[in-house]
């Protein structure tokens, strides 16, 4: 079963866009393995965008990270990983496909409502960012 790393932005936090947005992932039949409502700080904001580090939307990301809570969340399931891509739509949300999170709820790139991990690597790399082992609830998925 793979896992990723989800996190709902401070944008859907402050539009009260948490329940719309956990929905679709339990609707569409994932699991949630685990979540946190936290702020980040600079310094694991810094890790986590490490690679976006010296583009010209990295100081921007990073101040817009930190300026509000976030719900961080780790979800399990088969394909996961392009499952939940796939229900948040494209980075931009001009080019996102209509029934999107990003199409339905966001306007700019820089304020996108959430965070997916990319690639199986980078959520292994991102759920250990934010959360201990004994932070993630394993149990059975009957459906
Ligand atoms: P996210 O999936 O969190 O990963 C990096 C974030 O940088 C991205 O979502 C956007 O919010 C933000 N960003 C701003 N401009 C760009 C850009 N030109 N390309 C990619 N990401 C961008």
């Amino acid at each position: 079963m793979e896992r990723t790393f989800l996190m709902i932005k401070p944008d859907g936090v402050q539009r009260g866009l948490i329940g719309e947005i956990v929905s679709r992932f339990e609707r569409k039949g994932l699991q949630l393995s685990g979540a946190k409502f936290m702020q980040i700080t600079r310094e694991r904001a810094e890790i986590h965008y490490a690679e976006h580090k010296g583009k010209s939307f990295y100081e921007p990301l990073l101040e817009f990270i930190t300026s509000g809570p976030v719900f961080a969340m780790v979800w399990s399931g088969d394909n996961v990983i392009a499952l939940s891509r796939a229900l948040i739509g494209k980075t931009d949300a001009l080019d996102a496909a209509p029934g999107t999170i990003r199409s339905d709820f966001a306007v700019h790139t820089n304020f996108n409502l959430i965070h997916g991990s990319d690639s199986a690597a980078n959520a292994e790399r991102e759920i250990g960012i934010f959360f201990g082992s004994e932070e993630l609830v394993a149990y059975e998925h009957t459906i």
